[in-house]
Formats: C-alpha cells, sequence, structure tokens
C-alpha cells in the first residue's frame, strides 16, 4: 500500500523501522506532473531496493522571476494515482514551510559542471537544486536516488555534489523515457499545444543531426551551428544552446570517452531541453 508522507519527521520515522529491518532505500525526488519517464525511475528504483520512496515538492528556489514557477503542474491527485499504480511504498509530499522554514538560511553553490550550458540563462538554477537535492537525501538518507538523464547536467552536478560532500548514497542516471516520434517525456510537454507539440520533436532530431555531421567531421562548432538553423528553420523561436560536451567531465574542450550532444531551446514560451550519446572518433 502506498503510504502518504507530509513531514520530514513521518519520513525519517518511517524509513528508520526499514534501515533497522536492513531494508534497502530508493530514493526518486520529483517536482509532480509525473510521466513514463518517472515510471522509469521508479522501475529502477524497485529492481534495485527493497522500499521505493519518491518526492513530488515544485522547488521555488531553482525557478527565477518570470520563470514558471506560479504555472508549474501541480496534480497531485492524478500523481499519487499514478504512483499506487507502481505500489510506490511512499510518496514525501511536504509544505513548501516544512522544506523552507522561517529564517532558512542555507545554500548550496556549485562550479564545476555547474558551469555553462543551464547556468548560462538560468544562473540560479543549479544553486535550487543543490540545495533541494541535499536537503532531500539528508532526510531520506536513500541507498541509491535516480535521476533521469534528460537533464543531464543536472545529473552531472548530483554526482559532483554527493562526492564532494561525501554524502552517502550512489547516484544512478536512467536513460532519457522517449515518445513514439522521439521527443525527450518531459512534464513541460503539458505545455505545447498541438501544433508545438509537432514541432518539438525537431530538439531531438537537431541532436541526432550533430551526432550525424560530427561522425563524418569532428567539426563540433559547424555542426552545432547546423542544427542550430535547422531548429530556427523548423518553428523553434529561440536557442539557448546546442553544444558537443565531455559526456564524464561536462568538459567543452576536453572530450575522451563518451561525448553528450546537449540541447535547450524555446518553442513558443516553453524551453525545453534534450541530451543524446554518442562515442568519440
Ligand atoms: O528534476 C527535477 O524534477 C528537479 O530538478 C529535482 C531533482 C526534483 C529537484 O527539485
Amino acid at each position: 500500500m502506498t503510504q502518504i508522507l507530509r513531514t520530514i519527521g513521518q519520513v525519517q520515522t518511517a524509513l528508520k523501522q526499514h534501515k533497522k529491518n536492513n531494508q534497502t532505500i530508493g530514493f526518486v525526488p520529483t517536482m509532480g506532473a509525473l510521466h513514463a519517464g518517472h515510471g522509469n525511475l521508479i522501475e529502477a528504483s524497485k529492481t534495485h531496493c527493497d522500499v521505493t520512496i519518491v518526492s513530488i515538492f515544485v522547488n521555488l528556489k531553482q525557478f527565477a522571476a518570470g520563470e514558471d514557477f506560479d504555472t508549474y503542474p501541480r496534480i497531485p491527485d492524478t500523481d499519487i494515482a499514478f504512483l499506487k499504480t507502481y505500489h510506490v511504498d511512499y510518496v514525501f509530499l511536504p509544505t513548501d514551510e516544512q522544506i523552507y522554514p522561517p529564517h532558512f538560511s542555507t545554500h548550496i553553490t556549485m562550479s564545476g559542471p555547474a558551469d555553462g550550458l543551464e547556468s548560462i540563462t538560468r544562473p540560479h538554477f543549479f544553486h535550487g537544486v543543490a540545495t533541494i537535492v541535499t536537503k532531500l537525501l539528508l532526510i531520506t538518507l536513500p541507498d541509491i536516488a535516480f535521476f533521469g538523464e534528460k537533464d543531464y547536467q543536472q545529473l552531472s552536478v548530483i554526482k559532483r555534489l554527493t562526492t564532494d560532500l561525501s554524502i552517502p548514497v550512489m547516484i544512478m542516471g536512467i536513460e532519457t523515457k522517449r515518445e513514439s516520434d522521439g521527443l525527450a517525456m518531459s512534464s513541460r510537454n503539458r505545455y505545447l499545444n498541438n501544433a508545438q507539440r509537432k514541432i518539438a520533436v525537431k530538439l531531438y532530431e537537431s541532436l541526432c543531426l550533430v551526432k550525424d555531421l560530427i561522425a563524418q567531421n569532428p567539426d563540433y562548432q559547424m555542426a552545432c551551428q547546423t542544427a542550430k538553423c535547422f531548429l530556427l528553420d523548423n518553428g523553434f523561436n529561440k536557442i539557448d544552446y546546442i553544444e558537443v560536451r565531455c559526456g564524464e567531465t561536462l568538459s567543452p574542450t576536453d572530450i575522451n570517452g563518451h561525448i553528450r550532444i546537449l540541447g535547450a531551446a524555446f518553442l513558443g514560451t516553453t524551453r525545453l531541453i534534450d541530451n543524446i550519446k554518442t562515442e568519440s572518433l
């Protein structure tokens, strides 16, 4: 049976008992508006751990003024029904006050993998993510926490964060779940109207175009420029970045091992992100 927990104390009491029984804890942090991509994280948690807890919290600190905090889809009843179909053990649904009580004054700032890409247009973003993820990990103290590769820079930041702060948790990245046409599943896809939904897949196609181009000629800049033109020609109205980075470190220059091609672009007012993997030549 899926239990709903609303306070930090309730989470700690419930999980303590499982830890006493030597059961492993899997944690899936989310902001709700759940979809099959989250379902994959939950399935991974259920495969690897004895107990699964999912949090739903729309974290104000990772949104800047003018971003979509107010309009971010909040559908807790639908989300809980979804989580019940996966037989999740616990759902943590805290209030803002639980997470950020009056006088809250601690913030985590990060560099390294947090530099560039998302941070260029969202300089606040990874500080907000690092702060909430640290807090949620310390509340739940899981054995493994699961994050989607769709937010690849976020995944890299969280791996760095937990290593740097010696937080005793394994961070497991789970491959992006895609719609049948290739569009990466995202809670923000709900913002798209029918016409935009048809165009949205071009972001994925633009990354595949970079992959094909660099397989023939490793001129990354030229390939990214071609992909940007492709996006603008196909209905995207603003491009934040299309970049080729090292898949391990996110370095733009020192690229060995596998390569990540990452992109972020606007369709109307909706900002979509995606990334794909390829091998270095
Ligand atoms: O990826 C998300 O949904 C959020 O950034 C996270 C990790 C739950 C932190 O608020």
